[in-house]
């Protein structure tokens, strides 16, 4: 065979391998055989020096065209090998958008969050500051800021867990006035929300950890008036515009005069029922005029300034507005119980 007609034969040899080739690799074995430094092509170049002087410069173009459309083949071969990955990879990566997705169960706010930041928002409204308070409190702030000394009979009233002999778990989110009366000056008009504890067995109505809102606010010329319209505004606002509020006279040492705020039964209307008890009524907090003991100790002339102070109980709060039997309830955290709230 002459050298041209190995060409040709390398051409047509070359063309149909590179036709059929299973993958990547074999498409690199034939291009090496054909076009490498030790394939087929050089092997027949190395001829030429067997060739005239006329015939070289022939062949050696005919070589050229033969390198030039192997190459060019390789470099189809290359590109159609790319698009049957990518072919492969779409069809095999394809998400379907029709199926049904996974749901993830959502969390809801539990009841006592839910009723606490209503309150939050009411107070809010009417101008007071949110603060926080710690949960373990000193004997002072807890007791004797709020004129109840070591050995106070109103003690027994709030049956404390101590933690040493200064320190307890708070009973009252009234541990936070003093606090905020030492560091504000009037006027101060403050709710402080939060966890508090006492020693009490538990029960339907009872536990020894549940939750409160304290208010205080002092500037000049408070009156009794005051806290009647801030508490009955507040009532309507939590519990409708028909809801009635009535202050019976109370003792808490910490405020002169001193009241125990009812409002009517929302369920019955006042006729009396299972949740006020058959009264007809249901307490939702203590409130009263700041003690001037009380100011006094904080730095706060009682001369110059008065205020009053309220203590609502949320879980009292929680159960009749969504008329759970039982407080433990709101502690237990069985998910069938809290998904009944999801949403509200
Ligand atoms: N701290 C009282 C309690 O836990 C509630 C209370 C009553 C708070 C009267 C007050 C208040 O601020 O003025 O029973």
């Amino acid at each position: 065979m002459s050298i041209r007609e190995q060409l040709e034969q390398i051409k047509k040899d070359g063309l149909r391998e590179l036709e059929n080739f299973a993958d990547a690799k074999e498409l690199d074995n034939i291009r090496v055989r054909y076009l490498g430094k030790k394939g087929e092509l050089t092997a027949i170049l190395k001829q030429m020096g067997k060739l005239s002087a006329e015939e070289r410069p022939i062949v050696g173009q005919a070589a050229n065209e033969v390198r030039q459309a192997l190459e060019n083949a390789v470099q189809k071969s290359v590109e159609r090998l790319k698009e049957k990955e990518l072919a492969h990879r779409l069809a095999s990566e394809t998400v379907d958008v029709t199926l049904p997705g996974k749901s993830e169960p959502l969390g809801g706010l539990h009841p006592l969050s839910i009723v606490q930041n209503e309150l939050i928002d009411i107070f809010q409204s009417m101008g007071f500051d949110i603060v926080d308070g710690p949960e373990v409190e000193t004997d002072y702030y807890c007791f004797e800021a709020l004129n109840v000394p070591k050995d106070h009979p109103a003690r027994d009233m709030q049956d404390t867990f101590y933690l040493g002999d200064n320190l307890l778990l708070r009973t009252q989110t009234s541990a936070a006035q003093a606090r905020v009366m030492e560091k504000r000056n009037p006027p101060i008009r403050i709710v402080c929300p939060g966890r508090v504890y006492r020693a009490d067995e538990v029960d339907a109505t009872h536990s020894p950890v549940f939750h409160q809102m304290e208010g205080l606010v002092v500037d000049k010329g408070i009156t009794m008036c005051d806290l009647k319209g801030c508490l009955e505004q507040f009532a309507h606002e939590i519990y409708g515009p028909e809801t009635k509020v009535r202050f019976r006279p109370s003792f808490f040492p910490f405020t002169e005069p001193s009241v125990e705020v009812d409002v009517s039964c929302s369920e019955c209307g006042g006729k009396g029922c299972r949740i006020c008890k058959g009264t007809g009524w249901i307490e939702i907090l203590g409130a009263g005029m700041v003690h001037p003991n009380v100011l006094r100790g904080c730095g706060i002339d009682p001369d110059v300034y008065s205020g009053f102070a309220f203590g609502i109980g949320l879980d009292r709060l929680t159960t009749t507005r969504y008329r759970i039997s039982d407080i433990r309830l709101l502690f237990e955290n069985d998910e069938r119980f809290l998904d009944q709230f999801q949403g509200k």
